[in-house]
């Protein structure tokens, strides 16, 4: 079948941006009917071929009522970041190049694009220079690696050799983290074989941080054992940030492998203003984070960082026969640092982001999005309601009369559509949660959507 590959890529392309461009305008989330959805994209599989365009026509018309606004000024539900207009577009040509980000050879420029966007990436959060990087899917996938080097070495400080005999019969690692761990955490503790059971939480301060003493206590308490600790950059709920510092110190002082969950919160660091909140984060051993979300990549994108290339490579990396040779250079290969060999070259689109915003677009972003936190808090509070958190970065926790009617709250703000804020429980209580980190939500942004969530309020009194 004759192609006209130009004619179909613009298409496609075009009908990105005609979602961009029109998505402020259409409700925040579409209230999909899922049985439309799956019979628009299900029945038999095909048997024909099809014209490309005719298949790309044919997608644009199933997938356009089931599209949700996460790209959107008003989307403020789970930690969603936009994608910002160069990073978008190196990622359409990611697509189009198709480049396999293994190594140098298959793909000198990814790999170029992964390492320069790495070291810029490693500047802005105030990791050391020398510390190596890993473009995975996301935050999940970096706090599974920054466990597995840590699970290397803590084993290997006790004698074992976990690469090699695996974890059946091993001294019992502890992963030892506050209460207000990601739930990332126990999944990444599952898939590593640690279990559940391995996990031993820590209490923390009214914010959700971790408290020091109490980690300090536990630590006391598990002498002898190998231990690694989970720290946190980033309350899901609060924004709260452990203090790095002493929590690392601390822990390093017990030898315990330190790992940071810095999925948003990590960020802060990109700017002045919030630097303050994660001072102390260039000593941890890993850190995971994500481009996705507050820098406005594209999804997925996620960074997995090792203060030990070595140990990082020794972890994750593999030998076969066919790629003898094929790396073209004495250190580290991108493959040998996360935990697929073939993967999307994410390289471009976090070069692109960062490329386009430069350090300071970049802590512009970072201060706007607390800034507009603030703002949504203040309008909000000035009408009555209560905000549950100090609002130190991108997170706002707030209820509105009597806790009890916040899903019906929530279920009517979804339904008008303005904004799209979800829902959470926090010390007990069911309450509204507003995360802001696309950045192109606008002041007007704010007071529109804090209006609609009023007015959701109102209705429901
Ligand atoms: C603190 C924290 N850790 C981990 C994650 C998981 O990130 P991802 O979904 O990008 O894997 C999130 C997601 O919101 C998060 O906020």
């Amino acid at each position: 079948m004759d192609v006209d590959l130009h004619e179909l890529f613009t298409r496609a392309a075009a009908e990105g941006a005609r979602h961009r461009a029109t998505v402020a305008e259409r409700p925040a989330h579409p209230a999909p009917d899922p049985a439309a959805l799956a019979a628009a994209f299900g029945g038999p599989l095909p048997t024909a071929p099809a014209d490309p365009t005719a298949v790309v026509d044919e997608l644009v018309a199933a997938a356009t009522p089931g599209l949700v606004g996460t790209v959107g000024p008003r989307f403020f539900g789970f930690v969603i970041g936009g994608s910002s207009p160069a990073a978008t577009a190196a990622d359409i040509l990611a697509a189009g190049w198709d480049q396999c980000a293994y190594n140098e050879v298959l793909a000198p420029a990814a790999a170029a694009a992964e390492r320069a966007a790495g070291a810029w990436c490693k500047q802005l959060l105030r990791i050391p220079e020398t510390a190596s990087v890993g473009f995975v899917t996301g935050a999940q996938a970096a706090n599974t690696v920054g466990l597995a080097v840590g699970r290397h070495r803590v084993l290997a400080d006790a004698g074992w050799d976990v690469e090699t005999d695996g974890l059946f019969g091993a001294p019992r690692v502890a992963i030892v983290a506050s209460e207000e761990r990601h739930a990332t955490i126990d999944r990444a503790a599952r898939l590593l074989g640690f279990g559940q059971a391995s996990l031993e939480p820590v209490g923390v301060t009214h914010q959700g941080a971790i408290d020091v003493e109490r980690l300090r206590a536990a630590l006391d308490s598990m002498a002898g054992r190998p231990v690694i600790v989970c720290l946190q950059a980033g309350n899901i709920n609060t924004g709260a940030c452990d203090d790095l510092r002493a929590a690392t110190t601390l822990a390093h002082e017990h030898g315990a492998w330190v790992h940071v969950d810095g999925a948003f919160g990590l960020w802060a660091a990109a700017s002045p203003r919030t630097a303050h909140l994660v001072d102390g984060v260039e000593l941890p051993d890993s850190w995971g984070t994500d481009a996705h979300k507050w820098l406005n990549v594209p999804y997925d994108c996620g960074l997995a960082f090792c203060a030990d290339p070595a140990l990082h490579a020794a972890t994750m990396s593999y030998a076969a026969s066919y790629l003898t040779g094929s790396g073209a250079r004495s250190d580290f290969v991108l493959g040998d640092l996360t935990p697929e060999s073939s993967r999307r070259a994410r390289g471009f689109a976090t070069w692109a982001a960062l490329r386009e915003l430069g350090s300071d677009g970049v802590a512009d972003l970072v201060d706007r999005s607390c800034s507009l936190a603030r703002q949504m808090a203040d309008r909000l509070m000035a009408h009555g309601a209560t905000v549950h958190n100090d609002v130190v970065l991108n997170q706002v926790l707030v209820s509105i009369g009597d806790t009890s009617r916040t899903d019906e709250i929530i279920a009517r703000v979804q339904s008008e559509g303005t904004c799209w804020v979800g829902g959470t429980r926090w010390r007990g209580q069911r309450l509204i949660r507003v995360s802001v980190s696309n950045a192109t939500t606008t002041e007007a942004d704010i007071d529109a959507s804090a209006e609609a969530i009023l007015r959701a309020a109102k209705r429901v009194s």
